[in-house]
């Protein structure tokens, strides 16, 4: 009840910021990131596109990983127009697909570059059952398992990078508050019942099982980067709800009257950027690991999201997936003819590696 008027209302919470709060507000504290390399998933369009351009604005170097290389040309060529000196590398994965996965963090890693933030970002709502290349229902492949294995792949170099640079590196994956409407005890089981088509795809179960997989990710991830002792966070959260293209491609009579009838309850996209900003930069957030937050404020995952006996089941049953494919051959060399042949890849490591010019927020 306190935490829905706290949302109507715009209420600041104990960080000082509320639901009404925008990405740019929220990093008005951190001016100065050109000392930032962040990689953010799924910056193409909607929220994280937001927050590609507010980390932009303030000198982060961005690598923009997406599936369409035109998609991710447009995002680089907007975020120029609005920033000019921003540092842009787009390079092309898929993250419903494991090997697109491998190939990415294959083809990031000889880049030679370091990694501050990786924002699991990413999302999508697959209105029909279907199935991914290595065999996992998609939304859930796409929102979690592609995710789940690029961050393992760059854990070493986000650790690493934190050692050296004595910057804390912070993992943000974006959940949502569906994630509490996946009910049931037992996720890897539903997650095997629908892909094998032994029980009928429901779109919005299955959307919100990848979301509570994202909650769940968030909290294994924390307590192992705390054994490491890493100097590496990582949290969830919620955005808010905001008609992006996710939601748009549900248009429909129903959702349009809902969201007509709801739409004072939505926020812009300026701050459904927000939460994410807040938890990759602002200072107040040193040291916090393993929290949801929402509205730029720690809440409370549904019980099964607070679940460490669920975070392991589904973190073995991840890695077991994962590791069936371990042995298949990156060839980074004809990717690297992929993306040069698709003009996709302006970058060299070697100009990735020139002296940064200064750069004001504009
Ligand atoms: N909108 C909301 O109300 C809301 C609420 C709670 C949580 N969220 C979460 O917020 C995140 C961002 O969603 P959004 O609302 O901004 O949606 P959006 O505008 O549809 O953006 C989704 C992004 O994910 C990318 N993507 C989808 N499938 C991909 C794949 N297989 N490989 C690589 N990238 C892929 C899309 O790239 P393409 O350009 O290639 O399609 C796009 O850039 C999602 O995780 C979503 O679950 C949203």
């Amino acid at each position: 009840m306190l935490t829905s008027l706290r949302y109507l209302t715009g209420t600041a919470g104990p960080s000082g910021f509320g639901s009404r709060a925008t990405a740019e507000e929220v990093t008005a504290a951190c001016p100065d990131l050109r000392h930032i390399t962040v990689i953010i998933t799924g910056a193409t369009s909607g929220i994280g596109a937001e927050t590609a351009r507010v980390l932009a604005k303030h000198g982060a170097r961005l690598v923009l990983p997406a599936r369409s290389l035109k998609a991710a040309e447009e995002a680089r060529t907007r975020l120029l127009a609005e920033c000019s000196a921003a540092d842009v590398v787009v390079l092309p994965l898929d993250l419903s697909s494991l090997a697109s996965v491998r190939r990415f963090a294959a083809r990031f890693l000889a880049l030679g570059l370091p990694l501050n933030l990786l924002i699991n970002n990413a999302g999508k709502f697959a209105d029909r059952l279907a199935v991914s290349d290595d065999g996992v229902e998609m939304t859930f492949a796409t929102n979690y398992l592609g995710h789940f294995l690029l961050t393992r792949l760059l854990m070493e170099k986000m650790v690493e990078t934190a050692r050296m640079t004595g910057v804390e590196g912070r993992i943000v994956n974006v959940s949502s508050t569906v994630h509490s409407w996946f009910a049931g005890d037992d996720a890897v089981g539903y997650l095997d019942l629908v892909t094998r088509r032994k029980i009928p795809y429901d779109p919005t179960r299955a959307y919100a099982l990848s979301k509570l997989a994202n909650v769940l990710h968030t909290r294994a991830l924390a307590d192992r980067l705390k054994e490491l002792k890493a100097n590496v966070t990582a949290n969830c959260v919620h955005p808010g709800i905001v008609r992006t293209r996710l939601i748009r491609e549900r248009d429909g009579l129903v959702t349009n009257t809902v969201f007509f009838l709801a739409s004072k309850l939505l926020k812009s996209i300026h701050q459904a950027a927000a939460t994410t900003c807040y938890v990759a930069v602002h200072p107040a957030v040193a040291g916090v690991s393993g929290k949801y937050l929402a509205d730029c404020n720690e809440a409370s995952p549904s019980r099964l999201g607070s679940s460490d006996e669920e975070a392991t089941k589904l973190w073995s049953f991840s890695e077991g997936v994962v590791a069936e494919r371990k042995n298949e051959s990156i060839n980074v060399t004809s990717f690297r003819f992929q993306v040069q042949s698709s003009n996709f890849d302006d970058y060299t490591p070697q100009e990735m590696q020139k002296p940064r010019k200064r750069m004001a927020a504009n």
